[in-house]
C-alpha cells in the first residue's frame, strides 16, 4: 500500500517517526514535505499529500502540525478526502470503521511518539464496517457539491 505523508514543521519531527515505521512495515511512503524545521504553512504541504489520495495515487495519507488541526483542515477541503483528527486508539479505530477515513491527523504537540505510533496502527489495521455508515459517508460526500 502506498500512504502519502506530509506536515509542517510543527509536525517535522513526529512525521520522520510514523514513516520509518511504515516503512518497517513495508509500506511504500510518499513524502510531500515538508523536509526540515525551518517554519512554513501547513496548506502547502497538506493539501499535496490530500490531492495525492484524492486522485487515488496514493490509498492513505497521513498527516501532522503541531496540533494537527490546521493539516486536518486543509485535507478536509479537498474533495474526496475524509481526514480524522485523532488522538486516541479508540478514535483511531472508530473512525476507520465507522467513517471510512481516507486521511488521518496528528499533532506532534499533544501526543508522545509512542501514542502516535499506536493510533497509526490502530487506524491502518482497522477496516470499514460498511452497512449503515454507507448512507451517512453518502450524505457528507454530498455536501462536497453544494
Ligand atoms: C505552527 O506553529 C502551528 O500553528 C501548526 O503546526 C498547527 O498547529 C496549526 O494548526
Amino acid at each position: 500500500m502506498k500512504i502519502a505523508v506530509a506536515c509542517d514543521h510543527g509536525g517535522f519531527r513526529l512525521k520522520n517517526v510514523l514513516m520509518k515505521d511504515l516503512k518497517k512495515q513495508g509500506y511504500e511512503v510518499v513524502d510531500f514535505g515538508t523536509y526540515n524545521e525551518e517554519s512554513c504553512d501547513y496548506p502547502d504541504y497538506a493539501a499535496k499529500a490530500a490531492r495525492a489520495v484524492a486522485s487515488g495515487e496514493c490509498e492513505k495519507g497521513v498527516v501532522v502540525c503541531g496540533t494537527g488541526i490546521g493539516v486536518s483542515i486543509t485535507c478536509n477541503k479537498i474533495n474526496g478526502i475524509r481526514c480524522a483528527l485523532v488522538h486516541d486508539v479508540f478514535s483511531a479505530k472508530a473512525t476507520r470503521a465507522h467513517n471510512d477515513t481516507n486521511m488521518i491527523a496528528m499533532g506532534q504537540r499533544v501526543i508522545g511518539e509512542g501514542l502516535a505510533l499506536e493510533i497509526l496502527n490502530a487506524w491502518l489495521h482497522t477496516d470499514y464496517e460498511g452497512g449503515r455508515h454507507d448512507q451517512r459517508i453518502q450524505k457528507l460526500m454530498a455536501l462536497e457539491s453544494e
